[in-house]
């Protein structure tokens, strides 16, 4: 029986991680940790709150003593660090709030880990997992190889570069006090609980209210596509059977450009409002409701400043050492993404009635068409 502290759990890959755990490994004892910043949803956890599956503390990663306390008073052996800053362009917005979190707050925990767990951490099987970002390596040029874990760090934007100082304390913490930490860094997720301000559920929200589908630049920009599902398996094979010390990249090996993605949601919309009609009724303002193509939303908008061009991991290692593959064929994982936002109305209506609502203003009213 494994005792995990899942921090972030109130998040998009954090919510579908403690699903996923739960379900696979119903004798464990999960506690999420999250400081429900705006990102955080504790409607995306409540089934397991109120089925007793999981404990829910609110509370900040960067709060060292609590935290040495909550892993002492439950005796977890098990970290899965998903809290964080994680939006690009808010990064753009406010560098120094992805600093506190992904920097200090990621060192504060190692250093909680570091005095509730002792010296013989590794001998007693603890474990320091740290959930990281294929944003760390970089740009790639259209030929360039995909990203290894051999890869140089290069990151671009405050974001990645929040994440890249987290993964290099977090080694720092391993070589100097043994401390047992692995790292993951992945390719960009979808799929059910994810905040609209990313790409494809902003894009699948927008198309429901009538609202235009904002692609930065020419929309050629290429993104490595992975199911959360696949992520939250590629973890649980980390988490059960790598070796501490051990830095793996997880990859769908799908690269489309945005501006195909986007397309492919737009025409599934259509597909759904075809086959449904009670739809046009529930969403009078999106564009098959009106007659006209979902891509007909589209617009270009002012690019993103520093705008990575292409991502692409190599998963070879994970895939030789632990067996894993994704899964989830991009068309087949955007539809049911699809559907499950049509089925879910109440979890994001109460998003973006929100404070989000003002953000999504600001920021677009400034992406001006191109
Ligand atoms: P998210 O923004 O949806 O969720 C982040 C969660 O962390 C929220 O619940 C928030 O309340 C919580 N949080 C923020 N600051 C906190 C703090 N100081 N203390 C405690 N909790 C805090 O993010 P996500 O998309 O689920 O990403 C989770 C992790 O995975 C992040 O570390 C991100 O860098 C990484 N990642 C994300 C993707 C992706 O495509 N979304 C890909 C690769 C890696
Ligand atoms: O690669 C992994 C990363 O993927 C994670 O580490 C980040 O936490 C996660 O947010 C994601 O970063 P991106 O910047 O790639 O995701 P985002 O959804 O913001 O954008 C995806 C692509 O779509 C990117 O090329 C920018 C573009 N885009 C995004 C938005 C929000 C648009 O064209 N228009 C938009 O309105």
């Amino acid at each position: 029986m494994r005792r995990l502290l899942v921090t972030g759990g109130a998040g998009f890959i954090g919510a579908n991680f403690c699903h996923y755990w739960c379900a696979a490994h119903p004798g464990d004892r999960v506690v999420v940790l999250d400081a429900l910043t705006y990102a955080g949803n504790l409607a995306s956890i409540a089934p397991l709150i109120d089925a007793g599956a999981l404990r829910f503390v609110r509370g900040d990663i960067g709060e060292r003593e609590r935290v040495t306390a909550l892993l002492a008073e439950e005796s977890l052996g098990t970290i899965v660090n998903f809290a964080a800053e994680s939006h690009v362009d808010r990064s753009l917005e406010d560098p120094a709030r992805f600093l506190r979190t992904n920097v200090l707050g990621t060192q504060a925990l190692l250093d909680a880990a570091r005095t509730a767990w002792g010296q013989d951490a590794g001998q007693r099987g603890c474990r320091f997992h740290h959930v990281s970002t294929d944003e760390v390596y970089g740009s790639l040029a259209p030929t360039q190889a995909a990203f290894s874990e051999s890869t140089p760090y290069s990151p671009n934007s405050p974001y990645a570069a929040s994440k890249a100082a987290a993964d290099h304390l977090v080694r720092a913490y391993a070589h100097s006090f043994g401390l047992p930490v692995t790292i993951s860094n992945c390719s960009n997720n979808y799929g059910p609980f994810q905040f609209p301000e990313k790409l494809l559920p902003l894009c699948i929200l927008n198309l429901l209210e009538g609202r235009r589908l904002p692609i930065y630049g020419d929309g050629l920009q290429i993104r490595d596509w992975l199911h959360v599902s696949d992520h939250c398996r590629a973890l649980e094979l980390i988490l059960t059977k790598s070796a501490p010390g051990e830095t793996w990249n997880i990859g769908g090996s799908t690269q489309d450009p945005n501006l195909v993605v986007v397309g492919t949601v737009c025409d599934l919309v259509d597909a759904a409002f075809a086959a449904e009609p009670a739809l046009a009724a529930r969403f009078p303002r999106s564009a098959p409701a009106q007659g006209r193509s979902a891509r007909t939303l589209i617009e270009h908008v002012r690019d993103r400043p520093g705008h990575d061009r292409r991502y692409a991991v190599d998963s070879g290692k994970i895939a030789r050492s632990l067996g894993f593959r994704a899964a989830t064929a991009l068309r087949a994982g955007l539809e049911t993404t699809v559907r499950w936002y049509l089925d879910h109305e109440a979890w994001w209506r109460g998003i973006v009635s929100g404070e989000y609502r003002q953000w999504y203003a600001r920021q677009y009213s400034q992406a001006e068409r191109t």
